[in-house]
């Protein structure tokens, strides 16, 4: 029998400021969440935060988009922002774009990842999540984890992978997907999803068996408000071992502290700091962007965790990289790269500017 793993986020208010959240708002969804289980619509659920972010994690045997479990999901964001209006938290209710529930979470603000499979004898799951920044940040890792040797070598020594990867991509303007088969599409693949603005890694599928081994939230708050509300703060989850990537291989791309966008104002350029649940307090310029992770065991769908898996010493050169490239990125002040391009900015004065400037503009 299928089971479904989900997570289903949104920031509906941050503690202090953007900083983080407050346990009041936590507190609540767990106890929501404890009574979906105890009513059989939930297998498990784990609640957790990253940055702002609530992050609603779940098992279930409905199948993704199921109407009960999203409702649920969005009833606990109605009830958590009536929490962070009483606290008068700052952003109370930021990602709850629509006023009413329509059958389905996506498009109404919060961030969906949800994927079905029959559970394996041991089934490894590491769900990623992020905050002060946009879905498409994980482009990069997904390429490393499922496509690149460098990264992975199980690519190259496991014969249970050797045959590679699908990826589905999808064009988040245009509203538009494509799959590559990997390694030998990598070059087409990579002129789309190198640009994480447009193109994002929506799924990644076992060549050989067809399963789905990734899926992550693509959901563009800009695009779907029409204005600026807070960045995305995407989530991906991942599944491990066996004939997918070791939980080494899955983690081994965040050593590397990427640029991504996000951070200040979801304006600039910054890096993706992999760091503890604990330390996912982005303070500084509102940031660097962070990133999170909670690694499971599966058991009948129960979530046997979570192991928080940047709680690991191994990442503190990353961390430190992070935060020497955020101090190199910050002395750009609002100047290109570390300022996003104008087309790009979530927040702008740019038509209130022009508007000032159109007496005083001459041809040249
Ligand atoms: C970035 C973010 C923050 C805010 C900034 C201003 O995603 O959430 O950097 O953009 O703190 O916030 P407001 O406009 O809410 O005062
Ligand atoms: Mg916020
Ligand atoms: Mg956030």
């Amino acid at each position: 029998m299928k089971v479904t793993v989900g997570v289903i986020k949104a920031d509906i208010g941050g503690y202090v400021g953007h900083s983080s959240s407050h346990p009041r708002l936590l507190e609540k969804a767990n106890e929501n969440l404890e009574k979906a289980k105890k009513s059989g619509l939930l297998i498990d659920y784990h609640v957790t935060r990253c940055g702002d972010d609530l992050e609603l994690i779940m098992t279930h045997r409905h199948g993704p988009e199921n109407a009960r479990v999203h409702k649920m999901a969005w009833d606990t964001f109605v009830d958590g922002t009536k929490i962070a209006k009483e606290l008068k938290l700052h952003g109370a209710g930021q990602d709850m774009l629509s006023t009413a529930f329509s059958g389905n979470v996506k498009g109404m603000g919060p961030g969906v990842a949800e994927m079905e499979f029959e559970e394996r004898e041991a089934e490894t799951v590491l769900i990623f999540m992020a905050d002060k920044t946009s879905s498409g940040a994980w482009n990069l890792p997904l390429y490393k984890m499922f496509a690149d040797p460098f990264n992975t070598i199980g690519l190259v020594i496991a014969s249970n992978m050797h045959n590679g990867f699908t990826f589905e991509v999808h064009d988040v303007k245009e509203h538009k997907k494509v799959n590559f088969n990997c390694p030998e599409e990598i070059y087409d693949m990579l002129v789309l999803i190198g640009a994480p603005s447009r193109y994002a890694v929506k799924a990644v599928y076992h060549r050989d068996s067809g399963d789905i081994a990734a899926v992550s939230s693509t959901q563009k708050l800009s695009l779907m408000a029409g204005r600026y509300v807070g960045k995305d703060d995407p989530v991906c989850i991942v599944r491990s071992q066996g004939y997918f990537p070791a939980v080494g291989e899955i983690l081994e791309p965040f050593a590397f502290p990427q640029l991504v966008e996000g951070w200040m104002r979801g304006s600039h350029h910054g890096p993706l700091m992999p760091v503890a649940v604990c330390q996912s307090n982005p303070s500084r310029f509102d940031g660097p962007p962070r990133v999170t992770c909670a690694g499971f065991q599966l058991a009948e769908g129960m979530l046997v965790g979570p192991r928080d898996m940047f709680d690991d010493p191994a990442f503190d050169d990353a961390r430190s990289l992070a935060n020497k490239a955020g101090e190199y990125m910050r002395r750009h002040g609002p100047f290109e790269p570390h300022r996003l391009p104008l087309e790009e900015m979530e927040y702008t004065t740019m038509p209130m500017v022009m508007k000032k400037l159109a007496g005083r503009m001459q041809e040249l």
